[in-house]
């Protein structure tokens, strides 16, 4: 595998709201190489979107406190200015949002939307830009590509619009996709071919790939390391396999049950875990889990448990009473 293109340290984002401030991102660490796809799975609200955003140097400046380290490529996001952002999103980083139309201006042809990323940021001429926006298009699978270069982005279903985001996304070659649950909202066979053309274009351009969903069942086959987050912190990571076969933390578990598997018969009734994510700007002390956690004893509601190593290398998990070591567990 090579090098690392992204190091993420003891990251922070916290927002100051009139009720208190909000940890939503809580010290969170980890590394991605290149030409890998990096799962990242939690609930709603367990701060998924806000670590991306954090990570793209997106975040708003006034009431947000950014702390910790974030290396793209060897570049410093945190504090970087706009300018500074300006010149990595879109040739180091881009991102593809859950709703394509929050990308895309619905005023405009979908070419033009693609023509004016390439001429803005690679200086391309006109020319230049209209053959290769075609080609982007052609590639993310959009067909008459020559034709529907004109097309406004209504006039296009919801996965052929997020087809056109993740043209726009690649056209300036980034080394590094973030993927916002990409699918959400676009019916299963559509979800399918989305992901399958996110995973055949990051081999065919060498990308690395973070995949953010709710569902570990999409990303079980596609990535090849997992983070699972809870309430702002990463509380097991992994291989992939490691994480589905071997997971220690109680709520990995309780998320894969809630997942639905391809064994499920159709309509079978899923798991749902009992509870509700805690409210970030109310912190309690002890495990964020404990409420909601059947393993939960005295000391989970006192102390937090941090991030320990497991048997595998790189994998880890937090929690005081984990699952015991298992050869495999029963396939999901
Ligand atoms: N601008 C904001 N101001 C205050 N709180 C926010 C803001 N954006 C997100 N949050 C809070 O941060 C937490 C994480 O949100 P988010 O990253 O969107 O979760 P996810 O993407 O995992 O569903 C939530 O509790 C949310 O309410
Ligand atoms: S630390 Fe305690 S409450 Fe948290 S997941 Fe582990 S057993 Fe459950
Ligand atoms: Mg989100």
């Amino acid at each position: 595998m090579s090098e690392r293109l992204l190091e993420v340290t003891d990251l922070r984002t916290t927002f100051r709201t009139v009720t208190g401030a909000v940890p939503a991102v809580g010290g969170v660490s980890f590394d991605l190489h290149g030409n890998e796809t990096l799962g990242i799975v939690g609930e709603s609200g367990s701060g998924k979107t806000v670590l991306a955003r954090t990570i793209m140097g997106l975040q708003p400046r006034t009431n947000v406190e950014v702390t910790g380290s974030v290396l793209l490529n060897g570049h410093q996001v945190v504090g970087a200015s706009e300018r500074t952002m300006r010149t990595m999103w879109a040739t180091e980083v881009a991102m593809v949002f859950q709703d394509p139309m929050t990308s895309l201006n619905p005023v405009m042809r979908i070419g033009r939307q693609i023509d004016e990323t390439l001429r803005v940021r690679l200086g391309m001429d006109r020319h230049a830009a209209r053959a290769r926006a075609i080609e982007l298009l052609t590639m993310v699978g959009i067909p008459s590509a020559q034709s529907r270069y004109r097309a406004y982005p209504t006039e296009l279903s919801g996965g052929m619009r997020q087809r056109v985001v993740i043209a726009t996304a690649l056209a300036c070659s980034p080394k590094l996709i973030i993927a916002d649950e990409p699918t959400t909202g676009l019916d299963v066979t559509i979800q399918a071919q989305i992901l399958n053309l996110l995973d055949s274009l990051k081999e065919q351009l060498s990308m690395s790939v973070i995949l953010i969903t709710h569902d570990l069942g999409v990303v079980a086959t596609r990535a090849t390391r997992i983070i699972v987050m809870y309430a702002g912190q990463i509380v097991e990571m992994g291989d992939t396999r490691d994480v589905f076969f071997h997971h220690r933390m109680p709520y990995t578990r309780a998320l894969l049950d809630s997942s639905p598997k391809v064994t499920n018969a159709p309509h079978t009734r899923l798991a749902v875990i009992p509870g509700r994510p805690p409210n970030l700007s109310t912190p309690q002390p002890g495990c964020a889990f404990a409420p909601r956690c059947a393993y939960a004893t005295e000391r989970c509601h006192v102390e937090a448990p941090t991030l320990v190593d497991a048997s595998a290398p790189g994998h880890r998990f937090a929690c005081w009473n984990p699952l015991p070591e298992t050869s495999d567990r029963e396939a999901r």
